[in-house]
């Protein structure tokens, strides 16, 4: 490292230690000090010789500042430090120059986001914390991504894991309908107690007045919805977690990927090339962001009729999307199930209960309850 280069990384080192006397954090961490450069002073006749007697350099240092609020009272106190920081740089004889400017609208946006989601942190991304977190994806729409995310929880619950669902899908919200709720989320001072039901704790945009203009919401509001109910939500630390998510390839799968580095996508097919080829797609964003892809959910595999399973829409869509992408993203992502077309799975979710559960909330042991046991069972299995 050239000496400026080193003089730099030492002046940002010490303004790391001046704290901003409002937000009580440093001035690094609030992004204030956008850039410092330090050049050898071709002026200043300090250059000379130490008190013990040894050459001594002599630089010119820049810092440039941002100030959150442009002319804040408060500028030449920071200003003031900042000199002090750098006149404070022992082996040179530094000229501090200051350039004050203020943050961009941008900047700032994120940085006040930043400071409110630190009062109540992410719970799931803590250091150690158990949770095992399944983003439920498809690419394709109606696929049967809610419910298979509205039993798999009603499972877990049922055998007994302490189990949280998360409705990903903001504009598309259906696991209010699915769980039979109707109730809104308790708040407590500012923190919302998830509602529970069939076991489960959930929290969607659909339990919210006024949830029909969510539609409404875009982009950076889009982003941090989910970002909330993570924080803002009392979750406690549940084995599990499912997000169901929208149909589509794109933004909400690498919020979840940033906001829970620990989530792990299943991706939900049916079995005919139309909605397997977008799977494949939905799949491939693990290439994108650090995310694995847990496995692959074949729903609508067959009908049973008097005896005969027929495959009504196609054969092996799930097979293809587990097949490619193990090719592509390089590891085992087998397919974990292969459910069956169940009029009863959707006349009891529009009833408001999921269909694995027989009416006093227990796991059916038959046909669609075993289904979903030996999925819950394959999912958590390491
Ligand atoms: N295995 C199944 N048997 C019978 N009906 C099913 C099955 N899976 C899903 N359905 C029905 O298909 C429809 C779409 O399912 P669902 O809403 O779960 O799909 P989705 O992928 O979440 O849709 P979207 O992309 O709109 O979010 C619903 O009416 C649901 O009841
Ligand atoms: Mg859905």
């Amino acid at each position: 490292m050239s000496d400026a280069r080193r003089i730099e990384a030492d002046i940002y080192e010490r303004l790391s230690r001046v704290i901003d006397p409002e937000l009580g954090r440093s001035v690094t961490d609030l992004g204030m000090i956008a850039a410092i450069e330090a050049a050898p002073s071709n002026t200043d006749v300090r250059a000379g010789v130490d008190n013990d007697g040894d050459a001594r350099d002599a630089y010119d240092v820049t810092v440039h500042v941002e100030l959150t609020v442009p002319g804040c009272p408060l500028s030449e106190t920071i200003t003031n430090q900042i000199n002090g920081a750098v006149a404070s740089y022992p082996d040179a004889t530094l000229t501090p120059h200051i350039e004050v400017g203020s943050m961009s609208r941008d900047k700032l946006d994120d940085l006040v986001a930043d400071l409110k989601a630190e009062r109540k942190q992410n719970p799931f991304n803590k250091p150690g914390i158990t949770t095992r977190i399944f983003a439920i994806a498809s690419g394709k729409g109606g696929v049967g991504k809610s419910s298979v995310t509205a039993n798999l929880a009603a499972t877990f619950a049922a055998l007994g894991y302490d189990t949280a669902a998360i409705d990903a899908d903001i504009y598309g919200f259906s696991l209010p309908r699915l769980f039979g709720v109707h109730t809104q989320p308790t708040n407590l001072n500012g923190m919302l107690m998830p509602v529970t039901a069939w076991g489960v704790k959930l929290i969607s945009i659909g339990m919210f007045a006024g949830a029909d203009r969510a539609i409404l919401w875009r982009g950076p509001r889009l982003q941090r919805s989910l970002e909330q109910f993570l924080s803002d939500v009392w979750w406690g630390e549940p084995d599990v977690l499912l997000l169901d998510l929208a149909p589509g390839t794109g933004d909400m799968a690498i919020s979840v990927a940033q906001a829970l580095p620990n989530a792990e996508l299943v991706v939900v097919t049916t079995p005919q090339p139309s909605a397997s080829d977008v799977a494949v797609r939905s799949g491939l964003v693990a290439l994108q962001v650090p995310m694995k892809v847990r496995g692959v959910v074949e729903n609508m595999s067959w009908y049973e009729h008097k005896g005969e399973r027929l495959e009504i829409f196609g054969h092996g869509g799930g097979e293809r999307v587990a097949e490619q992408l193990t090719e592509a993203l390089g590891y085992e992502v087998p397919l974990m199930a292969r459910l069956p077309l169940e009029p009863e799975l959707r006349e009891t979710g529009e009833a408001g209960r999921p269909a694995v559960l027989d009416a006093e909330g227990a796991l059916r042991p038959d046909g669609i309850g075993n289904e979903f046991r030996a999925l819950a069972e394959r999912l958590m299995a390491a």
